[in-house]
């Protein structure tokens, strides 16, 4: 391979044309159609996921795909299923969730508490079918019962995908999903139904959902926000996605949207880009708990 970087990334850019190239009509179109872009998600996992489409219509090759797709409307919401990824589970990654509640949260409260600020506002950006921002809400309503806390409280949570934020709404979840969980907060704040988990109205009423893209141009943080300022940012497993230049933007919104000082908590595998990495410290060196420097 050519020593030039700049040559190698030209050669590698022409390998991902050739092998990709025939993705472009399709995201092309769902763009046209939805506004989402997805051409910055890694080419690989594109192919794969739209791949399951095209078995699943019995099409020979990508241009088929497309025409199936033109020619169906539902098969377009079908697709956005498998490309947004929606995998999640109430308390992901056991460790960081108990670092949220023992040190995160205390910590922010401290410091309110010292400057009289009664308010504390939260976001979880890529929020799935609601089990990250309720695991949130469930530790700050243990945390505000431990303490005897008055707060004005605002749990944010977004996604893109509109039919997982239905999902969110409802709050009823499979066993799958709440395996994390201590029987303690299982019971206190869950009703079995059958082989189903209800989530209890006072956790389910702390969050508000809506429909937000990362990548969106238009709103640095979610409308519904209305200002961002948010004291605690949870983005976890969402960058993995994108690609570098992707990710970039999706940093830039983040450090926007948090306050001075506030905390951003990313997945297990996700670290700031480069230009990044100096906007943000990292707080724990064991876990992906960063705070805006
Ligand atoms: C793997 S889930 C992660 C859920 C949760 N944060 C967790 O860590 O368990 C990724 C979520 O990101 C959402 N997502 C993907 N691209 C997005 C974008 N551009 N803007 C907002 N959400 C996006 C997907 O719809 C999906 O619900």
């Amino acid at each position: 391979m050519a020593g030039d970087p700049r040559e190698r990334l030209t050669l590698l850019n022409s390998a991902i044309e050739e092998k990709y190239g025939g993705l472009k009509p399709i995201l092309d179109y769902v763009m046209g159609k939805r506004g989402f872009d997805f051409s910055g998600y890694h080419p690989a996992m594109l192919e794969r996921r739209i791949g399951q489409r095209l078995s699943a219509n019995a099409c020979e090759d990508f241009s088929e795909y497309l025409s199936c797709l033109q020619g169906e409307p539902s098969e377009l919401d079908q697709l956005l299923d498998v490309i947004t990824i929606n995998v999640s589970r109430f308390f992901r990654d056991t460790l960081t969730f108990e670092l949220i509640a023992d040190r995160i949260l205390p910590a922010i409260i401290q410091d309110k508490r010292q400057s009289k600020d009664h308010s504390l506002r939260l976001w979880s950006a890529g929020c799935a079918r609601g089990e990250e921002p309720y695991s949130l809400a469930i530790l700050i309503h243990e945390l505000i019962l431990k303490e005897e806390l008055s707060l004005n409280l605002h749990i944010f949570a977004t996604d893109i995908d509109g039919g997982t934020l239905a999902d969110a709404g409802k709050a009823i979840y499979p066993l799958s999903s709440i395996e994390n969980m201590k029987h303690r907060l299982l019971t206190k704040y869950f009703t079995q139904e059958g082989g189903s988990f209800r989530l209890i109205p006072e956790i389910k009423n702390l969050v508000t959902f809506s429909l937000y893209d990362m990548l969106d141009k238009k709103h640095s943080v979610p409308p519904e926000s209305v200002f961002g300022n948010f004291d605690l940012v949870l983005c976890r497993n969402l960058l993995i996605y994108f690609n570098p230049e992707y990710q970039g933007t999706i940093f830039q919104k983040l450090h926007h949207s948090l306050a001075r000082k506030g905390y951003l908590i990313l997945g297990e595998a996700e670290t700031p880009t480069m230009t990044y990495q100096r906007h943000f410290s990292r707080v724990i060196d064991f876990s992906p708990i960063y705070r805006k420097s």
